[in-house]
């Protein structure tokens, strides 16, 4: 089978491999033909070495995670699933997948759900850890309420896109910080105040949030705090959590770390049939240009979701 690769890490390490062997199933396991891979700044993350601290993993390694497509074969002890089922969720390596920037791929039943009956098969890739990670941050760590005034970070990006809808739906007073969106894109989306980061200092604006959702991390972290009110939140993509600025401000400050399940892939696919989230596709790469793919989601101002074809 066809599949993006790397052979060892590096800026431009990805290799399309036309040989590449088909996943083995094993227990637990289902085997899905994908036809769209999500990329996702963990995707070059992985390729370029930054994930590789901790555990050895050995060459040729398959890139990708989100993926839908369909069900081709199930492994013994898989209960959710059969042949035909069209699904999507996570392939990832990091999870114990075979890896989605593939034709084929293996991953555990508890990675992948039904996909959205409304979302085609390009939408739905583009879903499954933005769209898992915007509901968990908003519902399970924020617990954000109608009213309440959240400052998104990063609302044109992956799940600051996802993040603003779900808290408009939440009834959320929303802030949300973007480079220049030319199209109103934001607005659409249901931002209530947009700041420019690029020209302007959110903290100079905003003054007693409640919650703050950092994508972004850094310096745009740590002003952050600044934002919010006695006793708010601060949740953060990337940032662990920094005590002393939480003792400063009187706030509670909280790292999130994404785990794909069918709980959360089953509340995406709610929001999406039901109308809460739309996902605005970038732009779509075929697999033979996987490289590019990630290096245009890196380096470009991308609007939503990039994804890979796979056909
Ligand atoms: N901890 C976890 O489990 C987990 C899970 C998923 C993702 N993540 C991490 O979370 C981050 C966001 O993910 P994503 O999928 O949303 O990425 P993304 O689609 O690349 O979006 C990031 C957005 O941030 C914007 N941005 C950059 N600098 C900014 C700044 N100073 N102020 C405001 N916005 C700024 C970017 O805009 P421009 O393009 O215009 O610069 C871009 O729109 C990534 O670093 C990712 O690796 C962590």
């Amino acid at each position: 089978m066809k599949a993006a690769q790397i052979n060892e890490y590096g800026k431009d390490a990805v290799v399309i491999n036309p040989d590449a062997l088909v996943p083995e199933l094993s227990s637990g396991k289902v085997l899905v033909k994908v036809h769209a891979a999500g990329v996702n700044p963990i995707d070059w993350k992985v390729s370029e070495g930054y994930m590789s601290q901790g555990k050895k993993r050995s060459f040729p390694l398959t890139l990708g995670g989100d993926f839908c497509g369909i069900v081709m074969d199930v492994g013994e002890e898989v209960t959710q699933f059969r042949k035909g089922d069209e699904v999507y969720g996570s392939g990832i390596i990091l999870a114990g997948g075979s890896g989605a920037f593939a034709e084929f791929v293996v991953t555990n039943e508890k990675l992948i759900s039904k996909k959205p009956d409304r979302a085609d098969c390009m939408e739905a890739a583009a879903l499954p850890l933005v769209g898992v990670s915007a509901w968990e941050v908003l519902y399970n760590k924020m617990k954000l309420k109608k009213n309440q005034k959240v400052l998104i970070h990063g609302g044109l990006g992956g799940i600051g896109s996802m993040a603003i809808q779900i808290a408009k739906h939440l009834g959320a007073y929303v802030a949300t910080t973007a480079g220049k969106d030319k199209t109103g894109y934001l607005k659409k989306l249901g931002a209530d105040v947009i700041i420019d980061y690029r020209s302007e200092r959110f903290e100079e604006r905003l003054h007693d949030y409640d919650a703050v959702f950092d994508t972004v991390g850094g310096d745009t972290y740590r002003r952050s705090f600044l934002v919010l009110r006695k006793g708010g939140i601060i949740v953060s993509m990337l940032e662990q959590p920094d005590n002393e600025l939480m003792d400063r401000y009187q706030v509670e400050a909280v790292g999130q770390f994404t785990k794909i399940t069918g709980e959360g892939l089953k509340k995406v696919a709610g929001f999406y049939d039901s109308g809460v989230i739309t996902v605005n596709i970038d732009r779509i790469f075929p697999l033979e240009m996987a490289g590019e793919a990630l290096r245009y989601l890196r380096d470009a101002s991308v609007k939503g979701k990039v994804v890979i074809k796979i056909e």
